[in-house]
């Protein structure tokens, strides 16, 4: 499927709001695959299909992760929301044709992170907090970070989701805990 094609399918997906998002991630990603020597295409692809799974209801969600064998564990049975990333790449692979199993990796990790993330999850992961729509106090700082030291500036945003969580009370899931850790680590 051309990446045009892709475009189309996608905005009768998402809501008008999402998909502007969806393509600021798609722009945003691009420039930061640029930057850190990381494939174009596919940091596009990726950023543009991200949030394909994000506009189902809950009882679509739950369908779809049963028809994908995908098995919720605590955390997404709570917040069934957060399924979005491993749904979104299923989606992807089946709905948008996408082979790539790095593209696949940034999509299905881009909601909670995990150790060890490949360059364009990270750049996924990235993008989708500092796309131009975002406006959050410390983004334009973020930015700016994103460009110097990629690890830093995903620390950031890690470290962002998780007050956020902290503050909502809600729950924290461990793989976001893990990519935090593993940054911390080998920095
Ligand atoms: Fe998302
Ligand atoms: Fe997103």
């Amino acid at each position: 499927m051309e990446q045009s094609e892709m475009g189309s399918k996608l905005e009768k997906m998402l809501s008008a709001k999402r998909f502007e998002h969806s393509m600021g991630v798609q722009h945003t990603a691009v420039a930061l695959a640029k930057h850190y020597g990381a494939d174009k295409k596919k940091a596009s692809i990726a950023g543009l299909l991200h949030d394909c799974a994000k506009d189902f209801n809950k009882q679509q969600m739950l369908q779809l992760c049963l028809k994908f064998d995908i098995v919720l564990d605590d955390i997404c049975q709570k917040d069934i929301g957060l399924i979005h990333g491993p749904l979104g790449a299923k989606i992807a692979r089946y709905e948008f044709g996408i082979k790539d199993e790095e593209i696949l990796d940034a999509i299905c990790f881009h909601t909670f992170g995990k150790a060890d993330m490949p360059l364009i999850t990270k750049i996924i992961y990235l993008a989708d907090f500092i796309e131009p729509s975002r406006c959050f106090i410390g983004v334009d700082e973020l930015r700016d970070v994103a460009y110097e030291r990629l690890d830093k500036a995903i620390l950031v945003a890690l470290d962002r989701t998780i007050t956020y969580v902290l503050h909502k009370r809600k729950l924290i899931h461990p793989k976001t805990i893990e990519a935090r850790n593993d940054i911390l680590l080998h920095r």
